[in-house]
């Protein structure tokens, strides 16, 4: 059975200051009506035979998730609550283990609540591809062809094929910025979606081998969970023992038994506000406006006005201008990754 597992515990704090703390980017509509994490769950429910999504999110977000299942009339498969962030590698394991309970034979799904697909008939084909390679004990990526040297992303080097697609040769995680260019310029490396299918018990006997104090952490953590409704909050305690990792380190670079299919389903992964820009639909100069925005001579930007206050913008290009009621963003577009460094001052200023 495939069971959709939807990681939505990120703080999308390159999305500042529409993405907040209490309310991050995959639960706003950046693209059209519905949000990221709402176009997921949608997304993973028109699968073939496929069984109701389980979310793994903050404990602060449990009523977001609630809402937003509800407002698209989506079964929930029971939503797991970190006490505390310990990043994917030990979210995907409490769903692992909480598939296991009921379905020991369950093939997960993982995907995470932030990412955009255009072609959903190129992705659910992927799936089926991906599903029968993880009968066979494989933990299954989706490769994506990449276009730039992104040091966000990580980079799968293709091995020998396998019906469906590859066994992975190397999976480097977030390489630096002179690895990438070589890994774009070989022309053999994939990027990783972020998306992985994989039989639960597969995935936690990979942790056993590469993060055994992760298993243990995770194990006693939801031996100790207590259900609320739709809600199953995990041990606190024992959850914080765990060390904090994500798949890509602690699984994907170390294990032997990875695969990748190739997929090309229009993929991108909503990650700073020129992503956004590069994926939206702009006007005939290039700009992405939203709300009560007037303009001369503007190019290749994105200005977002909140309710309460009209942007003018002469002459400018490749600006990102976005207004909240409490702060407004001023940037150049290929500064945008820094957007988090100002979001780390914030915090450490308190
Ligand atoms: N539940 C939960 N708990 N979810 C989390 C946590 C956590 O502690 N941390 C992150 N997530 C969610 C995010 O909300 C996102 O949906 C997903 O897990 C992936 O986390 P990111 O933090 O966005 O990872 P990344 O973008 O740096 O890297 C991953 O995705 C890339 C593609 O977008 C890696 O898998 C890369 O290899 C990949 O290229
Ligand atoms: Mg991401």
């Amino acid at each position: 059975m495939l069971h959709p597992v939807i990681l939505s515990g990120g703080s999308g704090s390159r999305l500042w200051p529409l993405s907040r703390q209490n309310l991050p980017k995959q639960f706003l509509a950046l693209v059209g009506d519905l949000s990221l994490f709402q176009e997921t769950i949608r997304r993973a429910e028109a699968l073939p035979d496929v069984q109701l999504p389980v979310t793994v999110c903050s404990e602060d977000h449990r009523f977001m998730v609630g809402e937003q299942l509800q407002a698209i009339g989506v079964g929930n498969g029971g939503i797991l609550l970190e006490p505390i962030a310990r990043n994917t590698a030990p979210a995907i394991a409490l769903a692992a283990q909480h598939l296991i309970a009921k379905d020991p034979d369950a093939t997960m799904l993982v995907l995470p609540a932030d990412h955009l697909i255009e072609d959903e008939a190129a992705f659910r084909e992927a799936i089926v591809r991906a599903a029968s390679l993880a009968e066979q004990g494989w933990l299954v990526t989706f490769g994506i062809q990449p276009d730039y040297a992104e040091t966000g992303y990580g980079y799968i080097l293709r091995g020998e094929a396998l019906e469906g697609g590859y066994r992975i040769e190397r999976f480097v995680e977030k390489p630096d910025q002179a690895t990438a260019e070589r890994y774009l310029a070989e022309g053999s490396y994939a990027w990783n979606s972020g998306m992985f299918l994989f039989k639960a018990q597969r995935y936690l006997d990979e942790l056993s081998r590469h993060a055994p104090a992760m298993l243990d952490a995770v194990r006693n953590a939801y031996a100790d969970a207590e259900a609320d409704l739709d809600f199953i909050r995990v041990g606190k305690q024992a959850f914080a023992e765990s060390p904090n990792d994500s798949i890509d380190y602690a699984v994907m670079e170390k294990t032997e038994r990875a695969a990748v299919v190739p997929v090309s389903c229009g993929w991108s992964d909503i990650g700073s506000w020129s992503s956004l820009w590069s994926v939206a639909e702009r006007d005939a100069d290039g700009n992405l406006y939203d709300g009560d925005v007037i303009s001369i001579d503007t190019r290749d930007s994105l200005v977002h006005a909140s309710a309460r206050r009209m942007i003018a913008t002469i002459g400018v290009e490749e600006l990102i201008i976005v207004d909240t009621p409490d702060a407004t963003l001023v940037a150049r577009k290929d500064r945008v990754q820094d957007v988090k460094a100002i979001v780390d001052k914030l915090k450490a200023a308190g």
